[in-house]
């Protein structure tokens, strides 16, 4: 069991830290911006579209780890190079190593149904992983891989700038939070609490969340999902009142 009075200090919705979103989405922007403004915005779009897109060839040529030698394809990571929310699982498994894209199995299937129930698709969102290689047989992150490969994490990072990071499971949550400073926890106490670290390109708004492989296994966990995947919509609704409810309404 747990409530809002147990989050961490620095957990942004625990009752008395509630702190006032102040972006907004980046789509809305553009709708609501003069013509002129909108072109750069759109021109700003394709910057980083090419900029993704010349990091992809960093990534198929990389041979930093081991894990190169037994790869089918790079998953480097898709979706919109504007998002406002990025996605950050953990490795490629089997379907993704076949098909060059991230969450197209199972798990995939749960993170689409979990995005549609706040009302988001795939091209809306960026999704990616901490390893852009399969590991072998599934098998967990090594450290050395993890060091060889995030510097390419980073590079996504600092091309989308999103406004919202979900992690999805324990190594992606662990290193985004020893990237951003912030004090290691076990899912199980914090998932879909939401941090707030400060960055030289803004804010950004940290959620760590299971990984929906675990409603794969346990369907109960499908409820969990659901509620913290709430948290993410209160951020992008910009409204604190409705985001510290749906905290409170998680035990
Ligand atoms: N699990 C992950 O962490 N990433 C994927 O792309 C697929 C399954």
């Amino acid at each position: 069991m747990r409530n809002t009075l147990s989050l961490p200090r620095n957990a942004l919705c625990s009752v008395t830290g509630a702190q006032v979103w102040e972006g907004d989405g980046t789509f809305e922007k553009i709708i609501k911006a003069a013509p002129e403004q909108r072109t750069e915005m759109m021109s700003e779009e394709e910057r980083r579209k090419r900029e993704l897109e010349k990091l992809r060839e960093c990534v198929e040529r990389c041979k930093r780890c081991p894990l190169h030698a037994m790869r089918k394809n790079v998953v480097v990571g898709e979706g919109s190079a504007v998002a406002e929310l990025m996605m950050i699982g953990e490795a490629p498994g089997y379907n993704e190593d076949l098909q060059g894209r991230p969450f197209v199995g199972k798990a995939g299937k749960v993170l689409d149904s979990l995005l549609q129930s706040i009302g988001l698709d795939r091209a809306s969102v960026y999704i990616c992983n901490v390893l852009k290689c399969r590991p072998p047989k599934n098998r967990e992150p090594s450290k050395h891989e993890i060091a060889q490969c995030t510097p390419f994490l980073d590079e996504q990072i600092s091309i989308i700038k999103p406004r919202i990071i979900a992690t999805l499971g324990n190594y992606s949550m662990q290193y985004i939070f020893s990237k951003y400073n912030i004090p290691i926890s076990k899912i199980s106490e914090i998932h879909g609490s939401v941090y707030k670290v400060s960055t030289l390109e803004g804010s950004i708004f940290i959620v760590p969340l299971y990984h929906p492989a675990v409603a794969v296994y346990n369907i109960k966990m499908m409820d969990v999902l659901l509620e913290d995947f709430k948290v993410i919509q209160m951020i992008m609704m910009n409204n604190k009142n409705r985001l510290i409810s749906a905290k409170k309404s998680i035990k």
